[in-house]
C-alpha cells in the first residue's frame, strides 16, 4: 500500500511531510503537520529532520528552504507554482521607493523570493494586520495581493497603500453573486472567506481570514451551515474538525495545489526529485523579511 511505502521512504531518508489545506485530502492524509502558509513556514523554519516534503506550491518550499537552508526541501511537483506570486515587478517597487519617503515594502509569502528580497517584511493572510499596524511606517507598498492589501487597509487606518494590482486567480474570480445564490439556497449559513475574494465577496460574508481562522472559526461557531469563500481543500480539515456540520463551497479548485498526488509524494521521496535550489545571495536576501515576520507575527 502507497501509505506502508510512504512511511518507509519517509524512515529512510530522515523526512517529514508538510501539507498545506489547499492540497488534496489524500495528500493531507499522508502529512505530519497540516496548516495554513504562517503555521507551515513556522514548522520547516524549526524542522530538525534532513528532508522536508513540501505538499503545496514553490513559494512554499522556497520559503522553508530559506528559513532552514541546512534541509534538503523536495516539492512533489516542481510545476506547482502560484501565478500570484509573479504579480509585481522590482522595477517599480525600486521606482516607488525613490519616490516615496518612510515608505515599507510589504510582501505577501505568495510571491517569488526576488520580490521577498526586494522587501522590507513578508506577512501571511494570518498576521498581515498585525505586523502592517506594528510598522512604523506611514506608507505602505502592499504587494502582490491587491485584495489582501485592500483587507489590510481596511484595519490599519491612518497609513497610506500603494497595491501592485496583483490578484489570486482561484478566489479572485468568486462572484459575489454566487455568494448570494447559496445564501439564498441556504438561509441559516454564515460565509466564511478568505481575504483573497474581492470586496464585494468580502462585504457578504460574516468572517473574513486565513484558512487556519476560517477552520477555527467554524469550529468553535454554534452555526450548522457555512458558505465556504476559500478553496475546497479546507473541507479534509472541516470535516475532521466540525462532524455534524455542512459546508458549502463556491470557490474554484487552484490547480496548481491539485497537482499535487499521494504518488508524486512517493516519486519524490524515492527518487529525491523536485528539490529547491536556490542562489545564496538571493536566499540571504529573502531571508530577512521572512524571519522579521517570524519575530514580528
Ligand atoms: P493561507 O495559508 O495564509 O490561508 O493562504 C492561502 C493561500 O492562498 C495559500 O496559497
Ligand atoms: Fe496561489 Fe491562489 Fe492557488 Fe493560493 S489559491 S496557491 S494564492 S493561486
Amino acid at each position: 500500500m502507497i501509505t506502508e511505502e510512504i512511511r518507509a521512504l519517509k524512515e529512510r531518508e530522515n523526512a517529514v511531510i508538510l501539507a498545506h489545506y489547499y492540497v488534496d485530502g489524500a495528500v493531507q492524509a499522508l502529512a505530519d503537520y497540516v496548516g495554513d502558509s504562517f503555521y507551515l513556514a513556522k514548522v520547516a523554519a524549526k524542522e530538525q529532520k534532513q528532508t522536508i516534503v513540501f505538499c503545496g506550491v514553490r513559494f512554499m518550499g522556497e520559503s522553508a528552504k530559506i528559513l532552514n537552508p541546512g534541509r534538503r526541501v523536495l516539492l512533489p511537483e516542481a510545476a506547482a507554482d502560484c501565478p500570484m506570486a509573479h504579480m509585481a515587478d522590482i522595477g517599480q517597487i525600486e521606482a516607488l521607493r525613490r519616490e516615496v519617503e518612510d515608505l515599507a515594502v510589504v510582501c505577501y509569502v505568495n510571491s517569488t523570493a526576488e520580490l521577498k528580497a526586494a522587501s522590507d517584511v513578508c506577512v501571511t493572510s494570518s498576521n498581515a494586520v498585525k505586523i502592517v499596524s506594528s510598522l512604523p511606517n506611514q506608507n505602505i507598498l502592499f504587494i502582490p495581493d491587491e485584495n489582501l492589501g485592500r483587507f489590510v487597509k481596511e484595519h490599519v487606518p491612518g497609513k497610506h497603500f500603494y497595491f501592485s494590482g496583483g490578484h489570486c486567480p482561484v478566489h479572485a474570480q468568486l462572484l459575489a453573486a454566487d455568494v448570494e445564490s447559496e445564501k439564498l439556497a441556504h438561509p441559516n449559513a454564515l460565509v466564511l472567506t478568505h481575504p483573497e475574494c474581492t470586496a464585494e465577496v468580502c462585504a457578504a460574508s460574516d468572517f473574513i481570514g486565513s484558512t487556519a481562522e476560517i477552520i477555527a472559526y467554524a469550529e468553535r461557531s454554534p452555526a450548522r451551515e457555512f458558505v465556504l469563500c476559500t478553496e475546497p481543500g479546507v473541507l479534509y480539515e472541516l470535516a475532521r474538525r466540525c462532524p455534524g456540520k455542512d459546508f458549502y463551497p463556491v470557490t474554484p479548485l487552484c490547480a496548481d495545489m491539485k497537482l499535487i498526488t499521494p504518488q508524486s509524494v512517493l516519486r519524490c521521496l524515492l527518487e529525491g526529485s523536485g528539490e529547491v535550489v536556490m542562489d545564496k545571495g538571493l536566499m540571504e536576501a529573502a531571508r530577512r523579511p521572512l524571519e522579521k515576520m517570524l519575530a514580528l507575527g
